[in-house]
């Protein structure tokens, strides 16, 4: 019998320091993540020299973390495989830099694993790759729609023309002072408000995406709101949630099952921090059922940022050659 590939992952493209294990694609034995969100948060965003550093203290402890958690020794690795882009530069270095001194050091083959690629494939990382599919991604860097027809052979169908859909969620949640990151407060507060409370569309024809001026739509209503009523209710801020969420899933939902249509792909793929989002995961599988799709959605520990996503597709370019 083949033999399982044994890969040690490491991503830090971001705010996160992650390791993990994995004992082929589908079999994480180990993820471990230290975020420095916490030290970002007082900015309203990510700083990269406060994420760099962060990364330095981090990397060590969190990669030792998970080879632990896993019970494995480096003499039982195959490779390892990281982040090398995109993502930021700083950040970027420290996980790179380690990993090749790990892989010299430990006599190991390195794998550099496209951030994008990863989110995507992770959406797989429970069940084995059907070729071809058109693949989502939507993160806070990232909005992208993508053919694949098999290992390595992918094309761009559609990429956002100015903010990525998390941005997006992180710049409305800004203006609605709920804090950052955005995503995951708009979507508490919307299931509270009504979708239709408000006419937010996302003006962006063919493929490509655009969601900056649905942020400022956003931001002109709440001025006008609270020039008209003074602060806004809590119930408003919900409907203002509730409506800014419809249209930004709308849109991500009809363009993907659109362009798998245009490419007569069976096969639906879907990854990356926004696709951690309830409401997004529904509206998709209501779609992609009506359309006799079959859909493939980032299991939600591995939607943010991760190591298990870069391992297990490090263990796919392994079995690759
Ligand atoms: O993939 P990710 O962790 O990092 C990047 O590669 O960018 O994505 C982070 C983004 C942030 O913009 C965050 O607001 C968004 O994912 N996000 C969400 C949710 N959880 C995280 N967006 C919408 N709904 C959520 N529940
Ligand atoms: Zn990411």
């Amino acid at each position: 019998m083949k033999r399982v590939p044994v890969v040690l992952g490491i991503e830090s493209s971001c705010d996160e320091t992650c390791a993990a294990v994995a004992a082929g694609a589908g079999h994480i034995k180990a993820h471990v993540v230290a975020s420095s969100l916490a030290h970002h948060a007082a900015y309203g965003g990510i700083i990269p020299e406060i994420a760099s550093r962060a990364h330095l203290e981090s990397i060590v402890p969190v990669v030792d973390e998970a080879l632990c958690r896993a019970r494995m020794t480096p003499r039982r690795l195959d490779a390892i495989a990281v982040t090398e882009n995109p993502g930021l530069i700083g950040s970027l270095l420290v996980g790179t830099s380690f990993a090749r001194a790990l892989s010299r050091a430990w006599g190991l083959p390195l794998f550099a694993v496209d951030h994008i690629r990863a989110h995507l494939y992770a959406a797989f990382i429970e069940d084995p790759l059907r070729f071809p599919f058109v693949g989502l991604v939507v993160s806070g860097g990232h909005t992208t729609l993508t053919k694949v027809s098999g290992p390595g052979r992918q094309a761009l169908l559609g990429a956002t023309r100015d903010d990525a859909a998390g941005e997006a969620f992180d710049k409305v949640a800004k203006i609605l002072g709920l804090g950052y990151p955005g995503g995951p407060a708009i979507e508490r507060l919307a299931e509270h408000g009504r979708p239709a409370a408000f006419p937010f569309r996302c003006a962006c024809e063919g493929s490509d995406f655009s969601f900056s001026g649905i942020k400022t739509a956003v931001l002109y209503k709440v001025r006008e709101l609270k020039r008209t009523y003074g602060d806004l209710a809590r119930e408003t801020v919900a409907d203002l949630c509730a409506s800014f969420q419809e249209a930004v899933v709308s849109d991500l939902v009809a363009k993907s099952i659109g362009a798998a249509r245009r490419q007569r792909a069976k096969v639906l793929a879907v990854g990356g921090g926004v696709a951690f989002n309830g409401y997004l995961r529904r509206r998709l599988r209501e779609a992609a059922d009506a359309a006799g799709l079959e859909l493939f959605i980032a299991p939600r520990p591995y939607c943010p940022d991760n190591a298990a996503m870069v391992a297990s597709l490090g263990c796919r370019l392994v079995s690759e050659g």
